[in-house]
């Protein structure tokens, strides 16, 4: 009796824990990558690659300061995406917008580029790694259309996914696939 009393008891305050225990937010994801902006000439290379146009809307997977993102609306008229993991990147992203004055072609969003909607997406833009790349190839291909363009700077998705063009520019290598 005593024993059942003193689960009881036990279980009560638990449940009194629970109730009263403010929920936390689960902590913030790692960045898979760690941020290196893109040079500005090489911005301009890749949505060149890309062929970005107005009738665009730009996806930067992993989107840093917004350069990118921000060029493609401020250079080629399309509208863009910005999906990046780090809060901060996101704040001083709107900050730059704010400044270039296209803030109505272009949004960012605070998100893990892994469990983002990039469906809209007809241009993709990434500088990232092998292994993300290759870890994000999957979902390149199951969620964009037939025609969008995904262009990557230095890093190509192995012989898995080989590109349908590849363009040196400073040394350094960026890749071309079109969705079929
Ligand atoms: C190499 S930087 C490229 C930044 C920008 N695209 C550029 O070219 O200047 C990679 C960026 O991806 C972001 N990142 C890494 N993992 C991410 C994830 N899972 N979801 C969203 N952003 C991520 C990092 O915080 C970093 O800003």
């Amino acid at each position: 009796m005593a024993a059942a009393l003193a689960s009881l008891a036990s279980l009560a305050a638990l449940i009194v824990t629970l109730t009263v225990q403010p929920s936390t937010p689960p902590p913030p994801r790692r960045p898979d990558v760690p941020y290196v902006p893109m040079p500005d000439n090489l911005v301009m290379a890749l949505l060149s690659l890309a062929q970005v146009t107005p009738r665009d809307v730009v996806y930067d997977l992993g989107s840093g300061d917004g350069r990118i993102p921000i060029a493609a609306a401020k250079m080629f008229g399309a509208r863009a995406i910005g999906i990046e993991i780090e809060s901060n990147l996101i704040r001083r992203s709107n900050e730059a917008l704010a400044k270039a004055g296209v803030g109505a072609l272009v949004t960012f969003l605070n998100q893990d580029l892994f469990e983002s909607d990039i469906s809209r997406a007809t241009v993709v833009t990434l500088f990232l790694n092998p292994g993300v790349n290759q870890r994000l190839m999957p979902k390149l291909q199951h969620e964009l259309r037939p025609g969008t363009r995904v262009v990557s700077l230095n890093f190509d998705m192995g012989d898995i996914w080989p590109a349908d063009h590849v363009q040196d520019v400073d040394g350094l290598k960026m890749y071309l696939w079109t969705i079929r």
